[in-house]
């Protein structure tokens, strides 16, 4: 279970997001997904200023930490077990505060609207899989109707419509992925964050769920920051990967990917792609010198 999850049905990330923006706050035309509009953001802007994050234990997570990232961006977090990713994370939706530094979103709607996706999908058993994935909009009290249409649309998007009326235990673990990927969209998010979310599964559903990852960032427009140990994946996903170094957390390289922005398996055999995974693989190991 993640760390610091207080809650037992894990809520806590849903009750603090908000509802979505106005779709008609931006100036793209939205797009359909079975008939219903999905709203394109433009994503938020984050700044993180001198953060710094300790615990009475001692344990300093996150020395004092600048990063700036920009509306829209798919990101890559990568670093050694405990250096502080997920403690990161958590401090940027808002779940932890840091004792030092500040967190801002430059530039953001007023609403910002935000989820989380988590290594383990934590969905009510008890519920179907349609009831799971409308469940933040349930918190926000949106009306059942509205909710049933807007997570049948995203569990569409997600290639789960037809099991839409099944229980989590039916399905595989990649289909609980999907579902807990469904959740998180179904706000609408203009910030999706994901601690490792597809570890758990085979190479093969990893991959495609990183394609469909990746095919959602691009027709949405969301930030995407994206924690993984994986580098192949954190190549293939991201436009850049930030390693931090052993902790506390300090970024040890930087990286924009420069490679094709339609990625396919393909891709993963080229010079260019596997440079990049090497690239990252060093500032790994030097970060765990560090
Ligand atoms: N609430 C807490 N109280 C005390 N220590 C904590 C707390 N949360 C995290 N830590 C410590 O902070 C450090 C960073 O933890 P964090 O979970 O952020 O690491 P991580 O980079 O996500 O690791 P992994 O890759 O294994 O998931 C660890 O030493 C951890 O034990
Ligand atoms: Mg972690």
């Amino acid at each position: 279970m993640e760390k610091g999850c207080r809650s037992r049905i894990h809520a806590e990330p849903y009750e603090r997001m908000s509802p979505p923006a106005n779709p008609s706050a931006s100036s793209e035309p939205p797009e359909r997904a079975n008939g219903l509009p999905t709203r394109r953001t433009t994503g938020i802007g984050i700044t993180l200023t001198a953060v710094r994050r300790f615990f009475k234990t001692g344990v300093e997570a996150i020395a004092p930490l600048d990063l700036a990232i920009e509306a829209g961006a798919f990101v890559a977090f990568l670093g050694p077990s405990g250096c502080g990713k997920s403690t990161l994370l958590r401090l940027i939706a808002g779940l932890d505060q840091p004792n030092e530094g500040s967190i801002t979103f430059p530039g953001g709607p007023a609403k910002r609207a935000l989820a989380f996706v988590f290594q383990d999908p934590h969905l009510l058993p008890w519920r179907r899989v349609l009831e799971n994935a409308a469940l933040p909009l349930e918190l926000t009290g949106i009306g059942k109707p509205e909710r049933t249409e807007r997570a049948l649309a995203v569990l569409e998007e997600v290639g789960l419509a037809d099991a839409a009326q099944r229980f989590p235990r039916e399905l595989s673990g990649g289909m609980r992925m999907r579902v807990s990927l469904a959740r998180a969209l179904v706000t609408e998010p203009d910030l999706l964050l994901l601690d490792e979310p597809f570890a758990a599964l085979d190479e093969l559903t990893r991959r495609h769920l990183d394609d469909q990852l990746r095919a959602l960032w691009q027709k949405r427009g969301m930030t995407v920051l994206f924690v993984t140990h994986t580098l192949s994946e954190a190549s293939y996903l991201a436009e850049r990967a930030i390693v931090f170094s052993k902790r506390p957390a300090r970024i040890v390289a930087d990286r924009r990917l420069t490679l094709p922005a339609e990625r396919n398996f393909s891709i993963r055999s080229t010079p260019a792609f596997l440079a990049e995974e090497q690239a990252l693989y060093e500032a790994l190991v030097r970060g765990e010198g560090a």
